[in-house]
């Protein structure tokens, strides 16, 4: 039995929260795409950890695997490492030899694209982690691998081949200076190291093989998904998306386990109750259009502290986009959704979700495939009963029927609507602070 938990939006919808809440009954918890772009944040009573490429099972000392499918920055994976265990915990995190490898000139690439597009305001407003520009060399073939850095001459092989390239590209396409992310010697003698320290503390495995034998010992193995769906390179707003695929299909490409083992499992997708976005992207139900509304989005902003795990940018707001979650939930085919930051909306005058778009006329009820059309749609606004501030700690502990009716009713209505059951409400940022409806694991 597998649980997959994945981002039905534009990623932080708090998928860390459930990570760490439903990670207490597996054993072995794996992210399958995406790398330190992720910021994901676990509240144990009262005490917070900002986890990036570590998966969220770190806090309760479950196994941490990073899968084939993820993208991997040695040098921030043992910083991350490094913190935690100043934390007090003892992460045991084990990297697929078949993932790829971020190297510097990934990130220097990422900057010098964005910056480039920035020049005509078409950045998409990255992380600046080198992402896009690793997945680029995968599917580019002349990536650096994992297990490539467990062999210094194959290492060797693959930078002399690949770092002119990089060089070249700089200089000549962007017509700047390469610096010391493109030394060939500078970077074998850190990442041969990066490779030793590695196999010394045993942490690279063949993924698929590993989840298969934790598999046929018993363990229960849950997928973290990073980002979100309309993040998602294949079914997000292209371009303005990050390189991999949050979707549940990533899952199984992402870490060997087969799409029949994922499929007969349960996946569950993490609403936010509004919708935030870091970087740049359409998005129809933003609150941006008058100063009552900056106002409004200015609360949630500040209620729900909507700011970037990863690089603190202030997160853009706006209500909940239903169509959206129309299109998450086909694309991931949900078993279930965990609705959070419910807390957040509490004590509104005036609350709506934006229920369809109107484009040309025509009421659409889902998301159009080409993001210019997308940019055009207006949202249909419905008005719903806001529900009032309570004591959420007395609500989480008593349950769902303890959840004030207005609330209710708004998670009643977004059931409908997507066709999928609430499993669970976060009415905080604790693992306290989650009201629990069905365990996906039982
Ligand atoms: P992730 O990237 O999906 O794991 O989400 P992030 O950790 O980046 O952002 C979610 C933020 O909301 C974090 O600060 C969480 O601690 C917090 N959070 C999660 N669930 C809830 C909730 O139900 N209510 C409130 N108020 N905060 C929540
Ligand atoms: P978690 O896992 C929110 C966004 C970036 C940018 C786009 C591409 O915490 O939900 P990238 O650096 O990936 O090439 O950036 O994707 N982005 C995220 N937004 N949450 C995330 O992760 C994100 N990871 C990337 O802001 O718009
Ligand atoms: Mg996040």
């Amino acid at each position: 039995m597998t649980v997959t938990i994945v981002g039905s939006q534009l990623g932080d919808e708090g998928k860390g929260a459930l990570v760490d809440l439903w990670g207490g009954d597996a054993d072995v918890v794996v992210r399958y795409q995406g790398g330190d772009n992720a910021g994901h944040t676990v509240v144990e009573g009262g005490e917070e950890y900002a986890l990036s490429l570590v998966p969220s099972g770190a806090v309760r000392g479950k196994v941490g695997v990073l899968g084939n499918g993820c993208v991997v920055n040695p040098r921030t994976l043992f910083d991350e490492l490094e913190t935690l265990r100043e934390r007090g915990l003892d992460p045991d995190v084990r990297v697929a030899e078949r993932a790829h490898v971020i190297l510097p000139y990934h990130r220097r690439l990422d900057s010098v694209e964005e910056e480039t597009k920035a020049e005509s305001g078409d950045e998409v407003g990255t992380t600046g982690r080198g992402i896009g520009p690793t997945y680029e060399d995968k599917a580019g073939r002349r990536g650096v691998r994992v297990g490539d850095l467990l062999d210094p001459a194959v290492l060797r092989d693959r930078l002399e081949y690949v770092v002119p390239r990089k060089r070249a590209a700089i200089e000549e396409v962007y017509g700047l200076e390469a610096g010391e992310e493109c030394d060939v010697g500078a970077l074998h003698e850190e990442f041969a190291e990066f490779g030793r320290r590695l196999r010394e503390e045993g942490m690279t495995v063949d993924c698929s093989a590993f989840l298969h034998e934790r598999r046929a010992a018993g363990d229960a193995v849950m997928f973290e998904g990073a980002q979100g769906t309309l993040i998602d390179v294949d079914h997000g707003s292209y371009p303005y998306v990050t390189s991999s695929n949050p979707t549940a299909g990533g899952a199984a490409v992402g870490s060997g386990v087969g799409p029949t083992v994922t499929g007969r499992g349960e996946v569950v997708g993490v609403v936010k109750a509004y919708l935030s976005r870091v970087g740049e992207g359409p998005m129809p139900t933003e609150l941006d259009g008058d100063r009552r509304e900056e106002a409004l989005a200015g609360d949630i902003r500040e209620k729900g502290s909507e700011f970037g795990t990863v690089t603190g940018r202030p997160r853009r707001i706006g209500w909940l986009d239903v169509p959206m979650l129309r299109h998450a939930a086909r694309t991931n085919g949900y078993t279930g959704v965990a609705v959070n930051h419910v807390d957040v909306l509490a004590g509104l005058d005036e609350l709506r979700v934006g229920h369809a778009y109107e484009l040309d006329g025509e009421e659409l009820r889902t998301v159009p495939s080409t993001t210019e059309r997308w940019a055009e749609c207006e949202p249909v606004l419905r008005e719903l009963e806001p529900w009032p501030a309570v004591d959420w700690a007395a609500v989480a502990e008593s349950g769902y029927d303890a959840l004030p009716d207005a609330a209710a009713d708004y998670l009643e209505y977004l059931e409908a609507q997507i066709d999928t059951p609430v499993y669970a409400v976060g009415v905080g940022p604790d693992r306290e602070r989650t009201v629990v409806r069905h365990d996906p694991w039982a």
